[in-house]
């Protein structure tokens, strides 16, 4: 399993806006080969500014590099320049791999 996650920093002011250019985009995601969940995360609040996390998880490593060098990457993207006004400066990327996993439902 591999994580990929971009953290974002946005102005209280802005909050609402930010949340639905998520809310209302149209995802590809479900469309991926190795493609497991996503979430978008709103963290906590400090000195006027909210840290939000887009958080996908993908089957592997190689699954989420194929997806950001795809048509859907580069179309989830292509209006990423008129709404940079909403966060401060450029996210910042971290990607994760797994190197153990548990979860409610399996057995130990
Ligand atoms: C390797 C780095 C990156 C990862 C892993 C990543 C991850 C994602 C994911 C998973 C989505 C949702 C795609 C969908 O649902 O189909 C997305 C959309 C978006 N990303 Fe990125 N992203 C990256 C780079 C960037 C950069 C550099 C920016 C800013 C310049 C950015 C800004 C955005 C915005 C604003 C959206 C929403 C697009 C819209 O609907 O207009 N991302 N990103």
């Amino acid at each position: 399993m591999y994580l990929a996650m971009n953290r974002f920093t946005v102005l209280t002011d802005n909050a609402a806006a930010f949340e639905e250019l998520w809310l209302s985009r149209e995802s590809r995601l479900q469309d991926m080969d190795g493609f497991v969940s996503f979430h978008m995360l709103k963290g906590p609040e400090a000195e006027g500014r909210i840290l939000y996390a887009s958080h996908t998880v993908w089957q592997s490593e190689a699954h989420f590099r194929a997806w950001t060098t795809s048509a859907a990457f580069r179309q989830a993207h292509s209006g990423a320049g008129q709404t940079r006004q909403l966060y401060e400066g450029a996210p910042t990327f971290e990607g994760f791999e797994s190197i153990q996993e548990i979860d409610a439902l399996s057995s130990t």
